[in-house]
């Protein structure tokens, strides 16, 4: 139980996180390093995820990322970080970062992302329990489905599931025929 609660919603932990982009954050280009913005996605999701476990946590996957849309020096980018759901010890954050410039003009999507983070027990230092996740509207329910299949590709490319045991990815595989 933590806070009285076994359960949680998306609200309780959604978290946002705004920065410039100052000429030290940027390559020869005058744009955002990619680096600097994982950086920042990764505190933000650190924060999102530490909220909704009540407990310290550490990244323990980043999944694809791609940058769609330059962002230049002045720009300010705004971060939004969610929780789509939470098994054992481990939550599945997705981000989704958006720029402007600094009049609030040219807003658009630059990125999105989905990290994975494991509370951890801070006398033992080894992965401990958190709280559900309650999804409430449409977007959450279906970022809450599809969390259990991205779960198995990223826990086969780690090399803790075999293919054969990814009963999410082989439904969805399926599904396309
Ligand atoms: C992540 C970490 C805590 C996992 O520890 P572990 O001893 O392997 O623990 P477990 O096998 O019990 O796994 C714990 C959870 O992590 C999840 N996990 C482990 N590796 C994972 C990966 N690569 N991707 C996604 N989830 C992963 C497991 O699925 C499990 O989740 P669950 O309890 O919800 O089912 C450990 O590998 C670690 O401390 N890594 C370093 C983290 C860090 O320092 N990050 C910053 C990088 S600089």
């Amino acid at each position: 139980m933590i806070d009285g609660r076994t359960e949680k919603r998306v609200d309780d932990s959604r978290t946002v996180m705004t920065e410039m982009i100052m000429p030290n954050d940027t390559n020869p280009l005058n744009n955002l390093m990619g680096g600097n913005l994982m950086r920042w996605m990764d505190v933000a999701g650190g924060i999102c995820a530490g909220r909704h476990a009540g407990q310290h946590v550490v990244t323990a996957s980043v999944d694809h990322v791609s940058f769609s849309s330059a962002i230049k020096v002045g720009d300010v980018i705004t971060i939004q970080a969610q929780l789509t759901r939470a098994w054992g010890t481990s939550m599945e954050v997705y981000m989704e970062v958006f720029a402007a410039d600094a009049r609030g003009r040219d807003h658009r999507k630059a990125n999105h992302a989905y990290m994975t983070f494991v509370a951890l027990d801070e006398k033992t230092m080894k992965p401990t329990s958190v709280p559900s996740l309650i999804p409430l509207t449409s977007q959450e329910e279906e970022l809450y489905k599809s969390a259990a299949r991205r779960r198995e590709i990223r826990l086969i490319l780690s090399g803790r599931l075999q293919a054969s045991e990814a009963k999410e990815v082989k439904e969805f595989f399926s599904a396309m025929k």
